[in-house]
């Protein structure tokens, strides 16, 4: 019987192993889990969500000192000259600073890089940087600049990022995917991606199980992966396009990866699972929150400021905080015109007979939750991460590392039952 590992995904003219772990933002698809991927022969994504914030954290920069130094130079600075005394201006990102934050961030990880699989980014287009159309231009060819072997457009319909990248000398080498939960919006991008002269390499089907941000309303219960692959599939049949189909959301094992490749899909992209391996950024009481999730504790909320909906476990610090809105060193969340919706919510909330800022219930900083990894967003099927490690005597689950998953994911190893505790913590 065909294993995994016995298929080939052909993107871009590039050959992988079948298996691509999407992006998970902030720094929880870290560049060693990518590394290792990429080491391994398969397609890992960094997510390209708050990377000045990310170097900072990582490299000791200062872009977000910068950022908040500027804003209140500007505003000492119009105070001086102007009649409107505390008129508040719009906390922006330098450009050229983002850029380099977007450069080094990338280059970092790509210069590292062994082996044959990918290293690649996922480029959120509802993180509106308070000045999308300018900022994403910037996180787009940077990345590019910065060596990346392909980009994934996720998180909104992104129907200017091609026309974008278009002058960049890589844009017709570098592998270009789209992540979409509908045929309907492949289809807007497919029309706006073709007056570039350039479809995208790869197109990600994300289902209502997946982790992070859906693509989809209330109704998302009512979508099915399998259905809309096969949509997909067929309508770009019928279009006469041949562009390999990756789904995602809720594939847990090597046995779930062989019924969508002989569906006809390239590949599968997956997360949840490494989101707990010792290569993961998420902090350790993070991991084992994951572990111990059961039913009842996953929940898919409206608390996000973009808009979408997020999954994400019910015990997550960042509900029902109360945290100032932290636009001036972050502000990722903002529009163009300086607006988030948790700054408006913050602001109706009031504060108790004690003065103190009562609780926002229905959305959260997710500037300042996700950095600080309170907000713990996880697929579906977190639930079952619990029965593929053992736990230690003190019930503490033991980490997997990234490659025993991708081996798993491969059909090359089972999960912890077949192998023992002391392969589990490498001894
Ligand atoms: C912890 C976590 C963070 C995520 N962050 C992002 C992100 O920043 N951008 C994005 O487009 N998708 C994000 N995702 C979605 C994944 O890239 C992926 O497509 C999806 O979770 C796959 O489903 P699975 O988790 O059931 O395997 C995230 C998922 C998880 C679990």
């Amino acid at each position: 019987m065909l294993k995994t590992k016995d298929y080939r995904a052909v993107i871009g003219g590039s050959e992988y192993y079948p298996l691509m772990i999407g992006g998970m933002g902030v720094d929880v698809s870290t560049s060693e889990m990518v590394l290792e991927a990429a080491r391994l022969g398969c397609v890992a994504h960094l997510s390209d969500a708050m990377v000045p914030a990310v170097c900072d954290k990582n490299f000791g920069t200062k872009f977000t000192k910068n950022k908040t130094g500027n804003h209140r130079q500007c505003q000492s600075d119009e105070r001086g000259q102007s009649d409107e005394p505390g008129r508040d201006r719009i906390p922006k990102f330098d450009l050229h600073e983002y850029r380099l934050a977007q450069t080094r961030y990338i280059a970092d990880t790509v210069e590292k890089k062994k082996g044959n699989g990918g290293v690649f980014v996922n480029c959120m287009e509802k993180l509106q940087v308070g000045a999308p159309r300018e900022i994403l231009e910037v996180r787009l060819n940077a990345s590019l600049d910065a060596g990346v072997d392909g980009v994934s457009l996720s998180a909104g319909l992104h129907s200017h990022s091609m026309q974008l990248m278009a002058d960049h000398p890589r844009f017709r080498d570098v592998k270009i995917g789209i992540v979409v939960s509908s045929w309907r919006a492949l289809k807007i991008f497919l029309r706006s991606a073709d007056k570039t002269g350039r479809l995208p390499d790869y197109i990600v089907v994300e289902g209502p199980l997946a982790g992070g941000h859906l693509g989809f309303g209330e109704d998302w219960a009512e979508h099915d992966l399998k259905d809309i692959t096969a949509d997909i599939v067929n309508n770009l049949e019928m279009e006469g396009l041949t562009i390999p189909v990756i789904p995602a959301g809720g594939i847990f094992d090597a046995e779930d990866v062989l019924f969508f490749l002989e569906m006809g899909a390239a590949a599968v992209q997956v997360a949840t699972r490494f989101a707990v391996t010792r290569e993961s950024g998420l902090p350790d009481k993070a991991k084992q929150a994951f572990f111990k999730a059961e039913e009842t504790d996953v929940v898919v909320s409206c608390v996000s400021p973009t808009g979408y909906p997020i999954r994400l476990l019910r015990g997550s610090p960042c509900l029902n905080s109360n945290i100032a809105p932290q636009c001036v060193p972050l502000g990722y969340m903002m529009d163009a015109k300086g607006h988030c919706r948790y700054v408006d919510a913050y602001n109706a909330a009031g504060v108790s007979e004690e003065g103190k800022p009562l609780p926002v219930a229905d959305t959260i900083c997710l500037c300042h939750h996700i950095g600080r990894y309170d907000t713990w967003t996880c697929g579906a099927n977190v639930v079952r991460l619990k029965h593929t490690v053992p736990k230690n005597e003190e019930g503490v689950y033991l980490l997997p590392s990234t490659e025993q998953v991708i081996r798993e994911y491969l059909g090359e190893r089972t999960p912890h039952c077949a192998g023992s505790v002391r392969e589990m913590v490498g001894v």
